[in-house]
Protein backbone atom coordinates (compact mmCIF):
# COMPACT_ATOMS: atom_id res chain seq x y z
CA UNK A 1 0.00 0.00 0.00
CA UNK A 2 1.28 3.48 -0.50
CA UNK A 3 1.08 5.92 2.07
CA UNK A 4 -0.10 9.45 1.46
CA UNK A 5 2.67 12.24 1.87
CA UNK A 6 3.12 12.63 5.50
CA UNK A 7 0.94 15.27 7.65
CA UNK A 8 2.71 16.87 10.49
CA UNK A 9 1.15 18.22 12.96
CA UNK A 10 1.78 20.24 16.38
CA UNK A 11 -0.53 19.71 19.80
CA UNK A 12 -0.67 23.40 21.73
CA UNK A 13 -1.53 23.34 25.59
CA UNK A 14 -4.95 23.28 26.12
CA UNK A 15 -7.18 25.51 28.82
CA UNK A 16 -9.06 22.58 30.07
CA UNK A 17 -10.98 19.59 28.26
CA UNK A 18 -14.62 18.90 29.20
CA UNK A 19 -17.77 17.14 27.79
CA UNK A 20 -19.23 13.44 27.16
CA UNK A 21 -18.48 11.45 23.99
CA UNK A 22 -18.21 7.86 22.44
CA UNK A 23 -14.60 6.84 20.86
CA UNK A 24 -15.30 4.30 17.84
CA UNK A 25 -15.48 0.57 17.90
CA UNK A 26 -13.06 -2.00 19.53
CA UNK A 27 -10.53 -2.31 16.31
CA UNK A 28 -9.85 -6.35 17.62
CA UNK A 29 -14.23 -7.12 18.24
CA UNK A 30 -14.49 -5.34 15.17
CA UNK A 31 -11.73 -7.66 12.98
CA UNK A 32 -12.79 -10.82 14.66
CA UNK A 33 -16.96 -9.47 14.14
CA UNK A 34 -16.03 -9.56 10.48
CA UNK A 35 -13.99 -12.62 10.08
CA UNK A 36 -16.24 -15.03 11.94
CA UNK A 37 -19.17 -13.32 9.79
CA UNK A 38 -17.44 -14.59 6.97
CA UNK A 39 -16.64 -18.05 8.54
CA UNK A 40 -20.52 -18.35 9.45
CA UNK A 41 -23.26 -19.61 7.75
CA UNK A 42 -25.81 -17.38 7.16
CA UNK A 43 -25.67 -13.54 7.72
CA UNK A 44 -24.00 -11.10 10.28
CA UNK A 45 -24.87 -7.75 11.08
CA UNK A 46 -22.29 -5.97 12.70
CA UNK A 47 -23.36 -2.22 14.45
CA UNK A 48 -20.42 0.05 15.79
CA UNK A 49 -17.94 -1.32 13.58
CA UNK A 50 -14.65 0.62 13.72
CA UNK A 51 -14.92 2.45 10.30
CA UNK A 52 -10.43 2.64 9.91
CA UNK A 53 -8.12 1.79 7.79
CA UNK A 54 -7.02 -1.45 9.30
CA UNK A 55 -10.83 -2.77 9.73
CA UNK A 56 -11.68 -1.70 5.97
CA UNK A 57 -9.08 -3.96 5.11
CA UNK A 58 -9.90 -6.93 6.31
CA UNK A 59 -13.57 -6.04 5.20
CA UNK A 60 -11.97 -5.71 1.80
CA UNK A 61 -9.99 -9.53 2.18
CA UNK A 62 -13.40 -11.43 3.72
CA UNK A 63 -15.20 -9.73 0.27
CA UNK A 64 -12.49 -11.07 -1.75
CA UNK A 65 -12.67 -14.23 -0.33
CA UNK A 66 -16.32 -14.43 -1.35
CA UNK A 67 -18.50 -13.21 1.91
CA UNK A 68 -19.46 -9.94 0.90
CA UNK A 69 -19.23 -7.16 3.61
CA UNK A 70 -21.20 -4.48 3.10
CA UNK A 71 -23.03 -1.46 4.93
CA UNK A 72 -26.53 -0.48 4.93
CA UNK A 73 -27.54 2.32 7.26
CA UNK A 74 -25.46 1.84 10.39
CA UNK A 75 -25.32 -1.83 9.65
CA UNK A 76 -22.86 -3.72 8.09
CA UNK A 77 -23.72 -7.05 6.79
CA UNK A 78 -20.93 -9.72 6.00
CA UNK A 79 -22.77 -12.80 4.17
CA UNK A 80 -20.85 -15.61 5.27
CA UNK A 81 -19.89 -18.91 3.55
CA UNK A 82 -19.58 -21.21 6.55
CA UNK A 83 -16.04 -22.50 7.90
CA UNK A 84 -13.88 -23.74 5.04
CA UNK A 85 -16.36 -22.29 2.45
CA UNK A 86 -14.59 -19.38 1.15
CA UNK A 87 -13.05 -19.10 -2.19
CA UNK A 88 -9.73 -18.10 -3.97
CA UNK A 89 -9.35 -14.11 -4.38
CA UNK A 90 -8.81 -12.81 -7.79
CA UNK A 91 -5.19 -11.28 -6.36
CA UNK A 92 -3.33 -10.10 -3.51
CA UNK A 93 -5.04 -8.97 -0.53
CA UNK A 94 -3.68 -5.67 1.09
CA UNK A 95 -3.67 -5.79 4.76
CA UNK A 96 -1.99 -2.02 5.08
CA UNK A 97 -0.84 -1.60 8.30
CA UNK A 98 -2.66 -4.16 10.21
CA UNK A 99 -0.96 -6.59 12.64
CA UNK A 100 -3.72 -8.25 13.72
CA UNK A 101 -6.06 -8.53 10.15
CA UNK A 102 -2.79 -10.45 8.62
CA UNK A 103 -2.35 -12.57 11.56
CA UNK A 104 -5.82 -14.00 11.92
CA UNK A 105 -6.50 -13.83 8.19
CA UNK A 106 -3.36 -16.48 8.10
CA UNK A 107 -5.89 -18.70 10.21
CA UNK A 108 -8.44 -18.70 7.86
CA UNK A 109 -6.10 -19.25 4.92
CA UNK A 110 -4.74 -21.83 6.51
CA UNK A 111 -7.78 -24.09 6.07
CA UNK A 112 -9.34 -23.88 2.71
CA UNK A 113 -7.08 -25.46 -0.17
CA UNK A 114 -6.42 -22.62 -2.09
CA UNK A 115 -3.21 -20.27 -3.07
CA UNK A 116 -3.33 -16.35 -1.37
CA UNK A 117 -0.50 -14.10 -1.54
CA UNK A 118 -0.70 -11.07 1.53
CA UNK A 119 0.80 -7.65 1.28
CA UNK A 120 1.04 -4.83 3.35
CA UNK A 121 2.51 -1.39 3.91
CA UNK A 122 6.29 -1.07 4.73
CA UNK A 123 5.70 -0.98 8.54
CA UNK A 124 3.75 -4.53 8.13
CA UNK A 125 5.84 -5.83 5.77
CA UNK A 126 8.79 -5.78 8.78
CA UNK A 127 7.03 -7.14 11.11
CA UNK A 128 7.56 -10.86 12.18
CA UNK A 129 5.15 -13.89 10.80
CA UNK A 130 6.93 -16.95 12.17
CA UNK A 131 5.41 -16.79 15.21
CA UNK A 132 1.91 -17.21 13.60
CA UNK A 133 3.65 -19.39 10.28
CA UNK A 134 5.36 -21.77 12.61
CA UNK A 135 2.06 -23.30 14.58
CA UNK A 136 0.05 -23.05 11.46
CA UNK A 137 3.06 -25.41 9.43
CA UNK A 138 2.67 -27.08 11.63
CA UNK A 139 -1.53 -27.73 10.93
CA UNK A 140 -0.86 -28.00 7.39
CA UNK A 141 -0.42 -24.52 5.88
CA UNK A 142 2.19 -24.32 3.27
CA UNK A 143 4.21 -21.69 2.94
CA UNK A 144 5.08 -20.83 -0.91
CA UNK A 145 7.85 -18.53 -0.46
CA UNK A 146 9.87 -21.13 1.88
CA UNK A 147 12.30 -19.39 4.08
CA UNK A 148 10.48 -16.11 4.07
CA UNK A 149 8.80 -14.81 7.04
CA UNK A 150 7.44 -11.79 6.57
CA UNK A 151 5.06 -10.10 3.58
CA UNK A 152 4.52 -10.26 1.10
CA UNK A 153 3.80 -13.83 1.42
CA UNK A 154 1.67 -16.58 -1.07
CA UNK A 155 0.70 -19.45 0.71
CA UNK A 156 -1.56 -22.93 0.40
CA UNK A 157 -4.28 -23.64 2.90
CA UNK A 158 -5.63 -27.29 2.66
CA UNK A 159 -8.73 -29.01 3.81
CA UNK A 160 -7.09 -31.63 5.87
CA UNK A 161 -5.54 -29.37 8.67
CA UNK A 162 -4.20 -31.42 11.80
CA UNK A 163 -5.39 -29.78 15.08
CA UNK A 164 -1.99 -29.21 17.42
CA UNK A 165 -1.63 -28.59 20.71
CA UNK A 166 0.98 -25.30 20.80
CA UNK A 167 2.25 -23.30 23.89
CA UNK A 168 2.71 -19.77 23.39
CA UNK A 169 6.19 -18.55 23.29
CA UNK A 170 5.53 -15.32 23.53
CA UNK A 171 2.36 -13.99 25.12
CA UNK A 172 0.05 -12.50 21.42
CA UNK A 173 -3.64 -12.80 21.43
CA UNK A 174 -3.09 -12.80 17.40
CA UNK A 175 -1.01 -16.00 17.51
CA UNK A 176 -3.34 -17.49 19.70
CA UNK A 177 -6.58 -16.44 17.90
CA UNK A 178 -4.49 -17.81 14.19
CA UNK A 179 -4.12 -21.38 15.69
CA UNK A 180 -7.87 -21.08 17.22
CA UNK A 181 -9.72 -20.03 13.52
CA UNK A 182 -7.16 -22.35 12.10
CA UNK A 183 -8.39 -25.18 14.75
CA UNK A 184 -11.97 -24.94 14.05
CA UNK A 185 -11.07 -26.10 10.31
CA UNK A 186 -9.12 -28.89 11.24
CA UNK A 187 -10.60 -32.55 12.49
CA UNK A 188 -10.14 -32.86 15.99
CA UNK A 189 -9.18 -30.19 19.03
CA UNK A 190 -6.44 -27.78 18.85
CA UNK A 191 -5.38 -26.65 21.78
CA UNK A 192 -3.02 -23.46 22.71
CA UNK A 193 -1.77 -22.65 26.00
CA UNK A 194 -1.07 -19.60 27.36
CA UNK A 195 0.82 -18.79 30.81
CA UNK A 196 -0.06 -15.17 30.63
CA UNK A 197 -3.58 -13.91 29.82
CA UNK A 198 -3.98 -12.14 26.71
CA UNK A 199 -7.20 -10.66 25.41
CA UNK A 200 -9.80 -12.88 24.96
CA UNK A 201 -11.83 -11.84 22.43
CA UNK A 202 -11.54 -14.64 19.97
CA UNK A 203 -12.73 -17.01 22.51
CA UNK A 204 -15.76 -15.19 23.69
CA UNK A 205 -16.82 -14.18 19.86
CA UNK A 206 -16.10 -17.91 18.62
CA UNK A 207 -18.45 -18.88 21.64
CA UNK A 208 -21.12 -16.68 20.74
CA UNK A 209 -21.48 -18.00 16.69
CA UNK A 210 -21.42 -21.48 17.99
CA UNK A 211 -18.22 -22.98 18.35
CA UNK A 212 -17.06 -25.28 21.26
CA UNK A 213 -14.07 -23.03 23.08
CA UNK A 214 -13.27 -24.68 26.42
CA UNK A 215 -10.63 -22.28 28.37
CA UNK A 216 -8.99 -24.44 31.42
CA UNK A 217 -6.59 -23.63 33.86
CA UNK A 218 -4.05 -25.62 35.25
CA UNK A 219 -0.62 -25.12 36.83
CA UNK A 220 -0.53 -21.15 36.02
CA UNK A 221 -1.38 -21.85 32.48
CA UNK A 222 -4.44 -21.79 30.65
CA UNK A 223 -5.34 -24.29 28.09
CA UNK A 224 -7.68 -22.55 25.37
CA UNK A 225 -9.26 -25.88 22.93
CA UNK A 226 -11.38 -25.32 20.44
CA UNK A 227 -13.37 -28.50 18.66
CA UNK A 228 -12.82 -28.65 14.54
CA UNK A 229 -15.12 -29.47 11.93
CA UNK A 230 -16.58 -26.21 13.89
CA UNK A 231 -19.53 -24.61 12.44
CA UNK A 232 -20.70 -20.90 13.01
CA UNK A 233 -23.67 -19.13 12.88
CA UNK A 234 -24.06 -15.82 11.55
CA UNK A 235 -24.81 -13.57 14.74
CA UNK A 236 -26.03 -9.72 15.53
CA UNK A 237 -22.48 -7.94 16.93
CA UNK A 238 -22.81 -4.46 19.01
CA UNK A 239 -19.45 -3.38 19.05
CA UNK A 240 -18.23 -1.66 21.90
CA UNK A 241 -15.78 1.27 22.02
CA UNK A 242 -12.29 0.58 21.85
CA UNK A 243 -10.62 1.03 25.23
CA UNK A 244 -7.10 1.52 23.56
CA UNK A 245 -8.72 4.93 22.03
CA UNK A 246 -10.54 5.99 25.03
CA UNK A 247 -6.79 6.21 26.36
CA UNK A 248 -6.05 8.91 24.61
CA UNK A 249 -8.70 10.97 25.99
CA UNK A 250 -8.46 10.10 29.37
CA UNK A 251 -5.22 10.70 29.82
CA UNK A 252 -5.42 13.63 28.26
CA UNK A 253 -7.87 14.40 30.58
CA UNK A 254 -5.56 13.93 33.72
CA UNK A 255 -2.80 15.58 32.59
CA UNK A 256 -4.70 18.74 31.54
CA UNK A 257 -5.98 21.08 34.14
CA UNK A 258 -9.25 21.59 35.18
CA UNK A 259 -10.49 18.77 32.79
CA UNK A 260 -13.15 16.62 33.72
CA UNK A 261 -14.34 14.03 30.60
CA UNK A 262 -16.57 11.15 30.24
CA UNK A 263 -16.43 8.61 27.12
CA UNK A 264 -19.24 6.61 27.10
CA UNK A 265 -19.81 2.92 26.27
CA UNK A 266 -15.84 2.00 26.39
CA UNK A 267 -15.00 -2.20 26.46
CA UNK A 268 -13.98 -2.83 29.72
CA UNK A 269 -13.05 -6.36 29.37
CA UNK A 270 -10.38 -6.97 31.83
CA UNK A 271 -7.41 -8.35 29.53
CA UNK A 272 -7.77 -5.05 28.22
CA UNK A 273 -7.72 -2.47 31.16
CA UNK A 274 -4.09 -2.45 32.66
CA UNK A 275 -3.48 0.86 31.63
CA UNK A 276 -6.89 1.85 33.54
CA UNK A 277 -5.46 0.31 36.77
CA UNK A 278 -1.74 2.00 35.90
CA UNK A 279 -3.41 5.37 35.88
CA UNK A 280 -5.65 4.79 39.30
CA UNK A 281 -2.47 3.73 41.48
CA UNK A 282 -0.18 6.66 39.81
CA UNK A 283 -3.53 8.71 41.81
CA UNK A 284 -5.66 9.56 38.54
CA UNK A 285 -8.88 10.07 39.46
CA UNK A 286 -10.72 7.73 36.86
CA UNK A 287 -13.86 5.64 37.04
CA UNK A 288 -15.65 2.87 35.45
CA UNK A 289 -19.43 4.32 36.02
CA UNK A 290 -22.62 2.11 34.86
CA UNK A 291 -20.54 -0.95 34.07
CA UNK A 292 -23.01 -3.68 32.36
CA UNK A 293 -23.08 -6.81 30.19
CA UNK A 294 -24.14 -5.88 26.27
CA UNK A 295 -22.83 -8.83 24.07
CA UNK A 296 -20.73 -11.32 26.19
CA UNK A 297 -18.30 -8.29 27.07
CA UNK A 298 -18.31 -6.06 29.99
CA UNK A 299 -18.55 -2.19 28.76
CA UNK A 300 -18.62 1.06 31.09
CA UNK A 301 -18.54 4.94 30.87
CA UNK A 302 -14.88 5.96 31.90
CA UNK A 303 -14.78 9.44 33.74
CA UNK A 304 -11.63 11.06 34.01
CA UNK A 305 -10.98 14.22 35.74
CA UNK A 306 -7.53 16.31 36.24
CA UNK A 307 -5.23 14.65 38.78
CA UNK A 308 -1.39 15.11 40.49
CA UNK A 309 0.19 12.03 39.72
CA UNK A 310 3.13 10.23 40.65
CA UNK A 311 5.43 7.61 39.67
CA UNK A 312 4.84 3.55 39.61
CA UNK A 313 6.20 0.60 38.80
CA UNK A 314 4.21 -1.24 36.07
CA UNK A 315 5.04 -4.76 36.50
CA UNK A 316 5.69 -7.06 33.39
CA UNK A 317 2.94 -8.91 34.18
CA UNK A 318 0.37 -6.34 33.18
CA UNK A 319 1.66 -5.86 29.94
CA UNK A 320 -0.73 -7.94 27.46
CA UNK A 321 -3.46 -6.42 29.27
CA UNK A 322 -2.62 -2.81 28.06
CA UNK A 323 0.25 -3.48 25.38
CA UNK A 324 -1.19 -1.05 23.23
CA UNK A 325 -1.07 1.87 25.82
CA UNK A 326 2.38 2.02 26.99
CA UNK A 327 3.28 5.30 24.07
CA UNK A 328 0.63 7.59 26.26
CA UNK A 329 1.08 6.02 29.57
CA UNK A 330 5.05 7.18 28.65
CA UNK A 331 3.73 10.65 28.01
CA UNK A 332 1.63 10.71 31.03
CA UNK A 333 4.55 9.58 33.23
CA UNK A 334 6.38 12.67 32.26
CA UNK A 335 3.78 14.67 34.07
CA UNK A 336 3.67 12.64 37.81
CA UNK A 337 6.06 13.25 40.04
CA UNK A 338 8.71 10.66 40.38
CA UNK A 339 9.74 8.04 38.59
CA UNK A 340 7.31 5.38 36.59
CA UNK A 341 9.72 1.82 35.39
CA UNK A 342 7.46 -0.31 32.43
CA UNK A 343 8.41 -3.66 32.64
CA UNK A 344 8.12 -6.64 30.17
CA UNK A 345 7.94 -4.59 27.19
CA UNK A 346 10.03 -6.97 24.43
CA UNK A 347 6.67 -6.95 22.51
CA UNK A 348 6.42 -3.14 21.78
CA UNK A 349 9.63 -3.76 20.00
CA UNK A 350 7.58 -5.10 16.83
CA UNK A 351 4.80 -3.49 17.03
CA UNK A 352 3.70 -1.11 13.86
CA UNK A 353 7.26 0.62 15.00
CA UNK A 354 10.00 -0.10 17.61
CA UNK A 355 7.71 1.48 20.31
CA UNK A 356 9.92 1.00 22.88
CA UNK A 357 12.20 3.46 20.80
CA UNK A 358 10.02 5.26 19.26
CA UNK A 359 8.42 6.69 22.74
CA UNK A 360 12.27 6.96 24.72
CA UNK A 361 13.20 8.81 21.66
CA UNK A 362 10.05 11.32 21.86
CA UNK A 363 10.49 11.84 25.62
CA UNK A 364 13.99 12.64 25.26
CA UNK A 365 12.72 15.36 22.43
CA UNK A 366 10.45 17.13 24.49
CA UNK A 367 13.02 17.37 27.88
CA UNK A 368 11.58 14.35 29.57
CA UNK A 369 14.34 11.84 31.34
CA UNK A 370 13.79 8.29 30.09
CA UNK A 371 15.89 5.36 29.47
CA UNK A 372 15.37 2.15 28.00
CA UNK A 373 16.94 -1.12 30.11
CA UNK A 374 16.94 -4.30 28.40
CA UNK A 375 13.10 -4.86 27.93
CA UNK A 376 12.02 -1.78 30.26
CA UNK A 377 11.23 2.15 29.96
CA UNK A 378 12.25 4.23 32.76
CA UNK A 379 10.65 7.49 33.13
CA UNK A 380 11.96 10.28 35.40
CA UNK A 381 9.08 13.21 35.80
CA UNK A 382 9.05 16.46 37.34
CA UNK A 383 5.49 17.09 37.47
CA UNK A 384 5.76 19.10 33.84
CA UNK A 385 7.03 18.60 30.34
CA UNK A 386 9.06 21.39 28.54
CA UNK A 387 7.76 20.22 25.19
CA UNK A 388 8.92 22.03 22.47
CA UNK A 389 10.24 18.98 20.36
CA UNK A 390 9.77 16.91 16.95
CA UNK A 391 8.63 13.47 17.67
CA UNK A 392 9.37 11.13 14.59
CA UNK A 393 6.27 8.74 14.30
CA UNK A 394 6.98 5.58 12.21
CA UNK A 395 4.43 4.77 10.75
CA UNK A 396 2.85 4.40 13.66
CA UNK A 397 -0.64 5.54 14.56
CA UNK A 398 0.06 5.24 18.14
CA UNK A 399 3.08 6.94 18.83
CA UNK A 400 1.35 10.31 16.69
CA UNK A 401 -1.63 9.95 19.15
CA UNK A 402 0.27 9.29 21.83
CA UNK A 403 2.50 12.60 21.83
CA UNK A 404 -0.12 14.67 20.28
CA UNK A 405 -2.12 14.03 23.86
CA UNK A 406 1.65 14.73 25.62
CA UNK A 407 1.52 18.61 23.77
CA UNK A 408 -1.97 19.10 25.26
CA UNK A 409 -0.34 19.99 28.74
CA UNK A 410 3.35 20.62 27.96
CA UNK A 411 4.94 23.86 28.33
CA UNK A 412 5.84 24.29 24.43
CA UNK A 413 3.80 22.48 21.28
CA UNK A 414 4.85 19.01 21.06
CA UNK A 415 5.10 18.08 17.04
CA UNK A 416 4.93 15.30 14.83
CA UNK A 417 6.27 14.50 11.95
CA UNK A 418 3.55 12.45 10.37
CA UNK A 419 -0.69 11.97 11.39
CA UNK A 420 -1.99 10.21 8.23
CA UNK A 421 -1.22 6.15 9.97
CA UNK A 422 -3.83 7.99 12.72
CA UNK A 423 -6.78 6.95 9.91
CA UNK A 424 -5.47 2.94 10.43
CA UNK A 425 -7.35 2.70 13.95
CA UNK A 426 -8.84 6.15 14.95
CA UNK A 427 -9.57 8.26 11.89
CA UNK A 428 -11.80 11.14 14.67
CA UNK A 429 -9.04 11.57 16.72
CA UNK A 430 -8.38 15.01 16.44
CA UNK A 431 -11.74 15.58 15.92
CA UNK A 432 -13.07 14.26 19.16
CA UNK A 433 -10.19 15.71 21.23
CA UNK A 434 -10.67 19.23 19.55
CA UNK A 435 -14.30 18.46 20.57
CA UNK A 436 -13.27 18.38 23.96
CA UNK A 437 -11.17 21.73 23.87
CA UNK A 438 -8.09 20.42 21.99
CA UNK A 439 -5.72 23.12 19.95
CA UNK A 440 -3.82 21.68 17.27
CA UNK A 441 -2.63 23.04 13.69
CA UNK A 442 -1.01 21.83 10.76
CA UNK A 443 3.00 21.49 10.78
C1 LIG B 1 -4.53 -7.53 19.06
C2 LIG B 1 -3.55 -8.04 19.87
C3 LIG B 1 -2.34 -7.30 20.26
C4 LIG B 1 -2.46 -5.79 19.99
C5 LIG B 1 -3.10 -5.49 18.67
C6 LIG B 1 -4.48 -6.15 18.56
C7 LIG B 1 -5.67 -8.40 18.70
O1 LIG B 1 -1.24 -7.81 19.54
O2 LIG B 1 -1.21 -5.17 20.07
O3 LIG B 1 -3.27 -4.08 18.51
O4 LIG B 1 -6.70 -7.89 18.21
O5 LIG B 1 -5.58 -9.61 18.92
P1 LIG B 1 -0.48 -9.13 20.08
O6 LIG B 1 -1.50 -10.10 20.49
O7 LIG B 1 0.36 -9.65 18.95
O8 LIG B 1 0.36 -8.62 21.22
Amino acid sequence: MQHAAPKPLTSHRASSLNGRLRVPGDKSISHRALIFGALATGTTRIRGLLEAEDVINTAKAVSALGAPATKSGDTWEVKGRGVGGLRAPDGPLDFGNSGTGTRLMMGVIAGHPMTVTMTGDASLSKRPMRRVLGPLKQMGLEILDEGKESLPLAMRGSSELVPIEYKLPVPSAQVKSAILIAGLHAAGETTVIETEATRDHTERMLRYFGADVRAVKRDGATHITVKGDAELHGRDVVVPGDPSSAAFLVCAALIVPGSDVTIEGVLVNETRTGLYTTLQEMGGDVTFVNLREEGGEQIADIRARASKLKGVDVPAARAPSMIDEYPVLAAVAGFAVGETRMDGLAELKVKESDRLAATAAGLLANGVAARVEGDSLIVSGTGHVKGGGTVATHLDHRIAMAFLTMGLASDHAVTVDDTAMIATSFPEFRGLMEQLGARYAAG
